[in-house]
């Protein structure tokens, strides 16, 4: 906007046979204002007289054609701005006009008019108001984690500081390099104008599979899970992916295979890995592969062992070496768990004493 910049008009005389027009005038602040659609846009403006007269009536008026003919309709006889139309000048010499929530309609001519106890005048040019949206643009709109986005808020009114909103919430900054949390819905809109955005623009984010994860059910979180025989299991695998994960294998390798060269065996397809009645053949460590088109990402294993009784089957099968690493790792696996389990069962006794007490 050209604020500052003052253009003074003359004013058409509506009584040709009245006195000339010197000390009568009326000025817009500028004469080009552009706004938001959506938003608040102020016609500064100011008018002269002379100091004899006494200013009786003052309104705003849009040009427009009807039937052919250039026509100025008083603001407050539209229904169209009622409520959105405020004038917030006065009687002296300040003629403003705030327009509230831009549409489209609103893009044209606006004329001042006023009159005296002697005479009415009205603006012979013009106001021209451009009401504008704003344009947000991603591009590329589909990357991949690394590439680099650029992100443009365009508008024909001229913009000060430009907001960015994603999935409605405000952005202090639009990234640069996209990450896997990038993907989402962007709009922007003009500091001080946050209600008047643009129409979102999504930004979507391709990534292989990361952060697989398989939880046992039932079972505690954590990488050895015990079961008992005949009981059942439900293994589901879990990751983020983009696009959504498209396959999903689970493999298992025994614990008397050692550590071999792949992930084992595979035994399943799916997110979920449902085994019944579970025995010592259901034993191993598990590991979840899962796929989109861009890639691949495992889990890392978690191991399904029968209750302790079980234990010593496995051990007695197994070569010296992975004995002893067995004992090792897998005797104080059991022995904390049970810890765990004795506690827990404490505890729900703690209760039940003090419900006990308290009644
Ligand atoms: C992925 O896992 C890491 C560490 O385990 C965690 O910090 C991060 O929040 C996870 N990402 C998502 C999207 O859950
Ligand atoms: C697999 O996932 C981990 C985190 O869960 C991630 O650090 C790694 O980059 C992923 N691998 C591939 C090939 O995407």
């Amino acid at each position: 906007m050209l604020i500052g910049q003052m253009f003074v008009l003359l004013l058409l005389m509506l009584n040709p046979g009245s006195a000339g027009s010197a000390g009568w005038s009326v000025s817009f602040e500028d004469p080009n204002p552009c706004g938001l659609r959506g938003s608040s846009v102020l016609l500064g403006c100011s008018f002269h007289y002379p100091e004899d007269e006494c200013v009786e009536m003052v309104e705003w008026s849009k040009g427009g054609l009807h039937g052919g003919q250039w026509v100025r309709s008083v603001l407050s006889t539209l229904t169209s701005y009622q409520g959105r139309a405020q004038y917030v000048g006065d009687k002296k010499n300040n003629c403003s006009l705030v327009i509230h929530d831009l549409q489209d309609v609103d893009h044209g001519h606006f004329y001042f008019s006023f009159r005296t106890d002697r005479f009415g005048r009205r603006s012979k040019v013009s106001v021209f108001l451009s009401v504008s949206g704003l344009t947000a643009r991603v591009r590329p709109t589909a990357v991949a984690l690394g590439d680099t986005v650029t992100f443009e808020c365009g508008t024909s009114c001229g913009l000060s500081n430009v907001v960015w909103f994603k999935d409605g919430r405000p952005v202090a900054k639009p990234p640069s390099q996209v990450q896997a949390k990038d993907g989402g819905r962007y709009s922007c809109a003009v500091e001080g104008q946050e209600w008047a955005r643009s129409h979102p623009v999504d930004l979507d984010v391709h990534y292989p599979p990361f952060n697989v994860t398989v939880v046992v059910n039932p079972g505690p979180p954590g990488p050895v899970v015990l079961l008992t025989p005949g009981s059942s299991a439900h293994l589901t695998c879990s990751s983020h992916a983009h696009p959504p994960a498209l396959r999903y294998t689970w493999y298992r390798r025994t614990l008397s295979s050692g550590p071999g060269p792949g992930p084992g065996v595979p035994v399943g397809s799916g997110p979920v890995l449902s085994l019944s009645s579970v025995d010592s053949s259901h034993s191993g460590l598990y590991v979840c592969q899962v796929w989109n088109k861009l890639g691949e990402n495992s889990s890392t294993e978690v191991m399904l062992m029968m209750d302790e009784a079980d234990v010593n089957g496995l051990i007695a099968g197994v070569g010296l070496g992975v004995k002893v690493v067995l004992v090792l790792v897998l005797v104080p696996a059991v022995v904390l768990w049970r810890r765990w389990k004795c506690s827990a069962e404490d505890e729900e006794n703690d209760h039940d004493y003090e419900n006990t007490r308290a009644m």
